[in-house]
């Protein structure tokens, strides 16, 4: 494929002049975007060869931004493929099976989604994950300028009814936060805070036949017990045909997510901005009603003055889970704490703090808490840094004026990508005496790469 080089463009969609782009001399925007062409399956982009091998929600979200600054058309394409797996009733699934592939457990014949009165045509998981569409959206929009207005008006129906769906099956007690039903809806899949729901579980065990310890050294996953709780919910909501009202009286996952809820509404935030643009007033103001209420709950229900940061919220138990990883300071990306509490959430943590470690022992952001016990830096959500994660921080930061801390999460990113390459996750821990850490999991994976080439459109910060 044709290298991006002199195709990169800045927000004010201007080609970069070399000068402005020191990071390039690395060769390493051509390779990610050798990463994302090798990855191109006709029409979308799998996370990555063999461990991926499918079509996945919200990693074709940050997939598509990649191809925002390569090939707008594919990252069109790219969010056109996902809604052909959205369900009648306006849920997206967390995979599409578009295509074949033996490398990878639990394939659509586990899933049987066929059982749900909803289900579309394509094969798709039953589970959803984290809804980044609407704002990457509004972002390929900041970008393209109104060159992008057709695609938003095509695609604005079917991101509505996601949201509407979510605000509508989702949120229990109407207080405009939704629940999640299982760990792979959280998109951080083992991250310690599960423990305390696994502890409570007595999952049977199941002849698992995973794959992706195949891939991937089985240090760097999910336990089998754990797989054991993951395929426990899934038969638990197909024996109730993926009938929300059952999953949300009876599963024994239900969890208020601050990283999956701050989404939602940064989500909401680009949708309503399109919406306007679009003159789609009723379904703006629906919108608008939604976040009205989400920001009147969120703060209130998932900050803890103890931890000084957000965390998650157990329905089934009616417990905050006292834990702090990196998806609690994602509502910063949404703009939902106060400057105050903002500030208070960032000194705490990161001016040598638990999560920069003193003398900058970490790189930036650690998906989990480096001082607790549960920190594990190369298992997967247990502590690694993952870029998805580290993209969605630095915009956060921006957006509350921590400029340098911004600065210093987006140079954390870039060099271990141009260390170690575009792996999926990386050990947050600085070797002072080496400078060299570990990266692990798949390698060429789709957003550390995609997310690489949208890291370097910001050399002014
Ligand atoms: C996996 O299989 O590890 C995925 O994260 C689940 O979607």
């Amino acid at each position: 494929m044709e290298v991006p080089f002199g195709r990169l463009k800045n927000r004010k969609n201007c080609y970069l002049l070399p000068s402005q782009t020191p990071l390039m001399q690395t060769g390493l925007p051509e390779k990610a975007a050798e990463v994302l062409q090798n990855n191109w399956q006709h029409g979308f982009t799998i996370p990555c060869e063999g461990l991926y091998p499918f079509q996945w929600n919200w990693d074709s979200g940050f997939i598509a931004l990649g191809w925002g600054h390569l090939d707008v058309e594919r990252a069109k394409m790219e969010i056109r493929s996902l809604l052909l797996g959205q369900w009648q009733n306006g849920f997206l699934p967390h995979i599409v099976f578009h295509n074949e592939a033996e490398t990878y457990f639990p394939g659509p014949d586990v899933w049987d989604v066929g059982r749900s009165r909803f289900a579309p045509e394509k094969k798709t998981s039953g589970i959803t994950q984290p809804p980044v569409l609407g704002f990457v959206l509004e972002f390929l929009y900041d970008r393209h300028g109104d060159a992008l207005m057709d695609f938003a008006a095509e695609v604005f129906p079917a991101l509505y009814a996601w949201h509407a769906y979510l605000y509508t099956h989702r949120d229990l007690h109407n207080e405009g936060l939704v629940y999640i039903c299982h760990n792979w809806e959280a998109g951080t899949d083992n991250t310690p805070v599960w423990d305390a729901i696994w502890e409570g579980m007595d999952s049977p065990s199941y002849d698992l036949n995973r794959r992706d310890t195949q891939h991937v050294d089985a240090a760097n996953r999910p336990s089998n017990r754990e797989y054991e709780h993951y395929i426990h919910l899934v038969e638990l909501f197909k024996s109730w045909d993926y009938e929300d009202a059952k999953i949300g009286a009876n599963s024994p996952f239900l969890i208020q997510d601050p990283l999956f809820n701050a989404l939602l509404m940064r989500s909401n935030e680009g949708l309503i901005r399109l919406g306007k643009l679009l003159g789609r007033e009723a379904e703006v103001a629906r919108l608008e009603q939604w976040q009205e209420r989400s920001l009147k709950h969120f703060h209130k229900k998932l900050y803890s003055p103890l931890n000084k940061a957000y965390v998650y919220y157990d329905l089934r138990n009616e417990r905050k889970l006292e834990a702090v990883s990196s998806s609690s300071f994602i509502p910063l990306f949404a703009g939902i704490p106060s400057p105050a509490i903002a500030r208070e959430m960032v000194a705490h943590h990161f001016d040598r703090g638990r999560f920069s470690g003193s003398r900058d022992a970490y790189y930036l952001c650690a998906s989990f808490d480096p001082t607790s016990e549960a920190f594990d830096p190369g298992r997967y959500w247990r502590g690694p840094v993952w870029v998805n994660l580290n993209w969605l921080l630095y915009h956060g930061l921006l957006r509350y004026g921590f400029g340098r801390l911004a600065e210093k999460v987006r140079k954390d990113t870039l060099e271990l990508l141009e260390q170690y390459g575009f792996y999926e996750y990386f050990d947050p821990r600085r070797q002072l005496d080496s400078g060299k850490t570990h990266a692990y999991g798949g390698n060429n994976f789709s957003w550390s790469a995609a997310l690489y080439l949208d890291l370097i459109q910001h050399p002014e910060s």
